[in-house]
C-alpha cells in the first residue's frame, strides 16, 4: 500500500492535493509536511502534519523512515516573482531541495518521486504557440533555471539509478482555496477575488498578455493521473507539458464581465510583465495525452462560473 509524503503541502496546490490524496488512499496513508507551521485545519484535522524544511536532509530521512514512506510528492518551491526578488533563496529551496529528495529517495529506496515543473522552463527563444515538448529551454528567471535543472536531475536519476521520477510542467494554476504563493500568474486568481469584493481590479500584466492556464480540479487530476500511470508506459519522465486553456488578461476580464457586468480592470504592468513575456501562449501536451491519457475538463467560461460561485459564497459568509 502506498504511503505518501507531501512536501510543501500548505501552499496553493498542496493544500488541495493532500485532501484529494487522503480521499483516494486514506487519511493515514498521506503525511502532509511544510516548513510553514500554519497549515490550516484541513491538513491537520484529518491526518498527520509535520514540520519539514526540505533542505534538511536528516529531517527528511527521519520522516521517511518514521512513516515508512513509499512515495514522495515535492511541492516546496519559491515561485517566479519571489524568486526574482530572492534568487539565492529560490536556488536553495528549489535546487538543494530537489537534490536532497532525490538522494534520500535513491539511498533509502523510495518507490516514486514526483516533482512538478513549470512553463517557466521556457524562455524568450522558445516558440510561443503550441510550445513543443522538446524545445529550447533557456529561461531568464532564477525560478526557470531551477525548474530546468530539476527536470534534468529527475531524468538523470531515472536513467542513472532507475529511480521512478515524474514531473509535469504546470501552467498557471487558478484556484479558490489557498491563495497562490508569489508567482507571475497570480493575477489570474487575484482578479476573481477583487471582482467579487470591489468590482474592480488593477492587473499587473498588460491586457494582451496571453499565458497557458489550468483550473485546480484539472491540476489535481493531471497530478494524480501521472502519479498513477504505469512506469512502463512513460517515455518522458520529469518534464511533461500539460495544457488546459490559454487566454489573455483581457479575455479573462471579459469572461468575468459576463457575470459581473460593471466589473472594471485597469492595467498597470510591473516587473512581472517581463517574466510573463518570456513564457509561452500555449503548450503542445500530446506526449501527456498519449503516454498517460491526459485530458482537461475546464475551459475559461466553465472555470469563471465555478470560481465566481465559490468566491461569492466565501464573500457572503464574510470569509473574504
Ligand atoms: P506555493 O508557493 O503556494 O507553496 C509552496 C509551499 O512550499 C509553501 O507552503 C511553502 O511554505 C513551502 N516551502 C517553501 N520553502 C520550503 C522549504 N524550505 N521546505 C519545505 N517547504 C517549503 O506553491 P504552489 O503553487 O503550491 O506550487 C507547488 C509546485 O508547483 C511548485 O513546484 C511550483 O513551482 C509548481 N508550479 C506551480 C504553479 C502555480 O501556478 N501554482 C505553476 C507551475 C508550477
Ligand atoms: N504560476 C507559476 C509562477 O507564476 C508558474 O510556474 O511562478
Amino acid at each position: 500500500m502506498k504511503k505518501i509524503l507531501v512536501i510543501g503541502s500548505a501552499g496553493q496546490i498542496g493544500s488541495e492535493l493532500v485532501i484529494m490524496l487522503r480521499n483516494i488512499y486514506g487519511n493515514e496513508q498521506v503525511i502532509a509536511t511544510d516548513k510553514c507551521s500554519d497549515a490550516g485545519k484541513k491538513l491537520t484535522e484529518n491526518g498527520i502534519f509535520e514540520i519539514l524544511d526540505i533542505t534538511d536532509r536528516m529531517a527528511l530521512e527521519d520522516i521517511c523512515n518514521k512513516f515508512q514512506i513509499t512515495h514522495i510528492i515535492n511541492l516546496a518551491a519559491i515561485l517566479s516573482a519571489i524568486g526574482e526578488k530572492k534568487p539565492m533563496l529560490a536556488w536553495d529551496v528549489n535546487m538543494n531541495g530537489i537534490l536532497t529528495i532525490l538522494e534520500v529517495a535513491r539511498i533509502i529506496g523510495i518507490e516514486q518521486v514526483m516533482i512538478p515543473s513549470s512553463i517557466a522552463v521556457f524562455g524568450p527563444e522558445t516558440p510561443v504557440d503550441n510550445t513543443p515538448q522538446k524545445t529550447i529551454l533557456r529561461p531568464t528567471t532564477m525560478y526557470g533555471v531551477t525548474k530546468v535543472t530539476g527536470e534534468l536531475l529527475g531524468n538523470y536519476y531515472v536513467k542513472r539509478y532507475g529511480l521512478d521520477v515524474r514531473g509535469l510542467r504546470y501552467p498557471g494554476i487558478i484556484s479558490n482555496g489557498t491563495l497562490p504563493g508569489g508567482g507571475t500568474t497570480d493575477y489570474a486568481v487575484a482578479i476573481f477575488y477583487d471582482a467579487v469584493k470591489y468590482k474592480k481590479y488593477t492587473c499587473f500584466v498588460k491586457e494582451n498578455t496571453r499565458l497557458p492556464m489550468m483550473y485546480m480540479p484539472d491540476c489535481l487530476k493531471a497530478t494524480i493521473d501521472l502519479f498513477e500511470a504505469d512506469f512502463g508506459d512513460l517515455k518522458h519522465h520529469s518534464d511533461f507539458n500539460v495544457g488546459a486553456m490559454s487566454f489573455t488578461a483581457g479575455e479573462l476580464a471579459a469572461s468575468i464581465k459576463k457575470y459581473i457586468p460593471d466589473f472594471e480592470v485597469e492595467y498597470k504592468p510591473d516587473f512581472r510583465q517581463e517574466i510573463a513575456d518570456t513564457w509561452p501562449n500555449s503548450v503542445d501536451d500530446s506526449a501527456a495525452r498519449k503516454e498517460w491519457g491526459w485530458k482537461p475538463s475546464y475551459d475559461l467560461d466553465a472555470m469563471t462560473q465555478d470560481m465566481l460561485k465559490a468566491i461569492g459564497e466565501k464573500h457572503k459568509k464574510g470569509i473574504i
